[in-house]
């Protein structure tokens, strides 16, 4: 028998029985005498004590143990002699006297230390990701993720929620990002593409009357990768029918709620707070704010448009903004790191940092620009008192919002302002689609599947959205849920009408003859029945992140990819061999290498 016991489930009642172990040589220590080995299994850690004096045997196969090497051993469970325990191991009070060990692979010299694993390159980890792996802390987060599964597979089913697979050979969906495509060999020029998400299959199975759909599925995205993007992540699809925001919301916070209780023990309030986008992106410059602590952003373009800054001045002039945030605590900085913070957010795109040290006095090279009551109203409205630094960014709203909400959190972060709780918030209200200015078209905001809100529903119908100030001014029936800052989900109320949804398409600039081509499907099926419904899908790799305190994305799903999406395990992406190139009627137009 390999083994009857799991090494961390041994404890101080096992005490004089005899039991067998199997696992990998983690650490040993030999100081000539007693040799000890932490065995490692999925479980944990057990103590192994080889004695040369009545165990010579044992001893001797163990003195020859190289780090990694997978063993089974017989021995005697014994206490820990007085003083040597270890109350930080669940098997800390006892360890196993070994009577017959086994080598039943033995291991070469490994390419780096299992529990160094940290400090070395995401490249070298990937490549040998199976040692990787075995590093307790990313077993733990592989154990997390299938249990905040199993947990959510339980709840959703007890609510009536039915699992349906959808097809990874499909046709694009728009969620925004670029295609992965696969050529088709049977139909010669033709591609099916990965989904972006099951979105339009979900609503298609509200049409066949599912009523309510979930599925934990792998969608693909072609996007430039972050620690927070993988181009293959997994989603908690949901759908329901015959319901409004509300109950999508309502659903989701007890999911959530359920599923922190399950996992991390940890009660969390519900309802969440909800906030409006523009709300959002006033305060904390982004629509994912992270609400666990203040340092909010406010505009102070009204008040400095009539100063002698001339930085200021043509920002407003020019139809930009001028924000400012309040530096807690920096009217101590020295002109050296004002540079570098100057520097930073050079680097995020901000043209410049303009800055005022609130002491006795306002302090900064360009106080002589404002008038004294200005000054004091720009402290008044950051909320600055003596001992802080009002920090402001001008340019067009875009570039003020995005630089100052990234320094938001890195002046959070580097001052240990952000607090321990997790805070949810649903951001509500989001505008139906946005300009995108380089193409000079709309796009839209969630997805062009989204409905506007019912006064919004009414006006398109009507006619009456014609420019393009009109069409800005649509709301969407959309809800983001974040926590901690991170979009952690986002979904909507749907379409269920045919001529609204064409009548969206046209004003997002998507053709009918396009249309047709692209979702001609689902425009045929709410031809014949649609429940009006709705849906969310929670990112279930950043939701485990955040669950498990990991930096990044890699650490909770298996085998990710690297930041160029390649997957240094088994060498993806690569290239085919030429039959295979030929059989699909495709020809490299790349010189060969
Ligand atoms: P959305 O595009 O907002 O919505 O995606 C839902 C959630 O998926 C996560 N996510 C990602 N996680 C890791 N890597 C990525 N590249 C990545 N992209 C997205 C985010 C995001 O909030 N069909 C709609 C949902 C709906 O309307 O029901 C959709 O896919 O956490
Ligand atoms: P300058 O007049 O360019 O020497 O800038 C004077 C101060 O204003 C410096 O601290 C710059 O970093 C800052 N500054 C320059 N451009 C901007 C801007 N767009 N927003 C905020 N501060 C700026």
């Amino acid at each position: 028998m390999y083994r009857d016991n799991w090494c961390a489930q041994i404890d101080i009642d096992d005490v004089d029985k005899d039991i067998n172990l199997c696992g990998w040589v983690y650490r040993g220590r030999d100081h000539g005498g007693v040799i000890f080995i932490d065995l490692r299994d999925v479980t944990g850690i057990a103590q192994l004590v080889f004695n040369p004096d009545t165990e010579e045997a044992a001893h001797k196969v163990a003195r020859h143990l190289k780090t990694e090497s997978v063993i089974t051993v017989n021995g005697q469970v014994r206490k820990r002699p007085e003083g040597t325990e270890n109350p930080e191991l669940p098997t800390g009070m006892v360890e196993v006297h070994v009577k017959k060990i086994e080598v039943l692979s033995m291991s070469e010299p490994l390419p780096f230390q299992i529990d160094e694993a940290g400090e070395i390159s995401d490249t070298l980890r990937f490549k040998y990701r199976y040692l990787d792996l075995r590093r307790p802390q990313m077993m733990a987060n592989l154990i997390i993720r299938h249990k905040a599964c199993k947990a959510i597979r339980g709840y959703l089913d007890e609510i009536g929620f039915i699992d349906v697979e959808t097809p990874v050979l499909t046709k694009s969906t728009p969620e925004g990002a670029r295609d992965y495509l696969v050529p088709s060999r049977v139909h010669v020029g033709s591609f099916y593409a990965l989904p972006q998400s099951p979105q339009l299959f979900k609503q298609i199975l509200m049409v066949a009357g599912l009523d309510r759909y979930y599925q934990i599925v792998r969608c693909f995205r072609d996007e430039d990768l972050r620690s927070d993007r993988q181009p293959e992540f997994t989603q908690v699809d949901i759908e329901m029918s015959f319901v409004d925001a509300d109950d999508v919301i309502n659903v989701v916070e007890g999911l959530l709620k359920w599923l922190f209780d399950e996992i991390k023990n940890e009660v969390i309030d519900t309802p969440f707070e909800r906030i409006a986008y523009e709300e959002s992106m006033a305060r904390f410059g982004n629509d994912r704010p992270d609400m666990r602590f203040g340092l909010e952003l406010r505009d102070m373009s009204d008040l400095v448009k009539d100063s002698t800054f001339k930085v200021f001045q043509d920002a407003v002039a020019t139809g930009g903004i001028v924000k400012g945030l309040c530096g807690k605590g920096m009217a101590q900085y020295s002109r050296r790191e004002i540079d570098v913070l100057t520097q930073e957010v050079q680097a995020m795109g901000a043209k410049g940092l303009a800055w005022i040290k609130v002491k006795d006095a306002f302090e900064s090279p360009i106080v002589k620009f404002f008038q004294e009551q200005t000054l004091r109203e720009m402290a008044v409205r950051l909320g600055a008192q003596p001992g802080d630094m009002m920090l402001f960014v001008a340019d067009n709203a875009s570039v003020v919002n995005d630089v100052l909400s990234r320094l938001r959190l890195d002046i959070g972060k580097k001052n240990g302002l952000i607090g321990a709780q997790n805070k949810f918030v649903w951001v509500v209200d989001f505008p139906l689609m946005e300009w995108v200015e380089d193409e000079g078209r709309f796009t839209a905001l969630h997805h062009p599947f989204t409905s506007p809100t019912d006064h919004d529903i009414k006006a398109i119908l009507d006619g009456s959205v014609i420019s393009k100030e009109d069409c800005l001014r649509l709301k969407a029936k959309a809800y983001d849920i974040v926590l901690n800052g991170s979009e952690i989900g986002g979904g909507s109320i749907r379409i269920h009408k045919t001529d609204l949804q064409k009548k969206v398409l046209e004003l997002i600039g998507i053709k009918a003859e396009e249309a047709v081509e692209r979702f001609g499907f689902l425009l045929d099926a709410l031809k014949y029945g649609a429940p009006p419904h709705g849906g969310l899908a929670l990112g279930l790799d950043r939701l485990i992140m955040l669950m498990t305190g990991a930096q990044s994305l890699r650490d909770v799903i298996a085998f990710p990819k690297t930041q160029k999406a390649t997957c240094p395990l088994t060498n993806a992406p690569s290239h085919v061999d030429k039959t295979q190139l030929r059989e699909l009627n495709i020809k490299l137009n790349i010189e060969e290498t």
